[in-house]
């Protein structure tokens, strides 16, 4: 792809996404209706960047005359030393998924955080104010989502995650902004029936290994929200056995098509048209 690539675009609107794998990723299937949508010039496309090539990568893209760039796993904490500045929520959460190229000069975003509160929000019509959460994870993803749920006066949330140390770390770095502690996996069941809303962060039921569950599904009470940052798939097992148990289940396509939306905003300044995406990531997964 790189080869293909002119350093004359005539004024098109050229956009990436960086990963390592890339391939899978639904992120330009998404943007591209969404340029199409609005009229403009331009394509998104996918790069594959390994680890060792991240620097000189996102320096050719810069000269390229790259308007914006998406970075996926495994780049979002590295990719922060590549460029000029951190947006604040990059700052705090630690890890960038949007870079904004004015002119040569780089701006990192997280709208990862801000995509899946927004989407949480619109698809459960859920008021955070008060409420008790559980974070299943205390990865990558997890960072990004605490803290945005850290600044909507929930009562507390709880972190739970297979390396207790990491969940006991995480909820200590915004325990000033709000009633946070860190749990290892196995406790998670003690707390369920005082939860209003269960979160999972890890991988674990994703497409491929749709049979697992980060949690026995058993031990959530009905009736309260259970969501899972996977989409692929729609409905991961824990949500399934949820949704029979009669809870409220959200999957985690409105949160990938909320990032999306944030970014494309950041490179356009445009309102995305964030039905046509969704559309769009839906019919490449059928
Ligand atoms: P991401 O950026 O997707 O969050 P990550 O930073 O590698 O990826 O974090 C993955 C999260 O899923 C972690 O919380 C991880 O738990 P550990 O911190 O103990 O590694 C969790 N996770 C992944 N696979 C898991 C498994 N099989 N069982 C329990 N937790 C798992």
């Amino acid at each position: 792809l790189w080869s293909n690539l002119s350093s004359e675009h005539n004024n098109s609107l050229r956009l990436a996404v960086i990963g390592d794998p890339i391939a899978h990723s639904k992120s330009p299937v998404m943007h591209n209706a969404a340029l199409a949508s609005l009229g403009l010039k331009g394509e998104y496309i996918p790069l594959h960047v390994s680890p060792r090539e991240l620097g000189p990568a996102i320096t050719r893209m810069k000269d390229l005359g790259f308007r914006g760039i998406n970075v996926t796993i495994p780049h979002k904490l590295d990719v922060m030393a590549y460029v000029d500045r951190l947006d604040e929520s990059a700052e705090i959460i630690g890890a960038v998924n949007t870079i904004v190229n004015e002119n040569g000069y780089l701006t990192g975003y997280n709208t990862d955080g801000i995509g899946y509160v927004r989407s949480l929000k619109e698809e459960t019509r859920v008021r955070l104010k008060d409420k008790s959460i559980i974070v299943l994870g205390a990865g990558g993803a997890a960072r990004g989502i605490v803290h945005t749920l850290a600044q909507e006066e929930p009562k507390r949330i709880v972190i739970a995650n297979r390396t207790e140390d990491k969940a006991i770390q995480l909820a200590k770095e915004w325990s000033s902004i709000a009633n946070i502690s860190g749990v290892s996996i196995d406790e998670a069941k003690s707390y369920m029936s005082s939860m209003d809303i269960v979160i999972n962060t890890t991988s674990i039921g994703m497409h491929p290994h749709t049979a697992h569950s980060p949690i026995d599904p058993v031990s959530i009470p009905p009736g309260i929200i259970v969501s899972d940052l996977i989409y692929n798939p729609l409905m991961t097992e824990l949500l399934k056995k949820s949704h029979e148990r009669g809870c409220i289940t959200h999957g985690g396509l409105g949160m990938f098509v909320n990032q999306g939306a944030y970014a494309l905003e950041y490179w356009t300044g445009l309102p995305a048209p964030i039905e046509i995406m969704r559309e769009a990531v839906l019919k490449s997964l059928q």
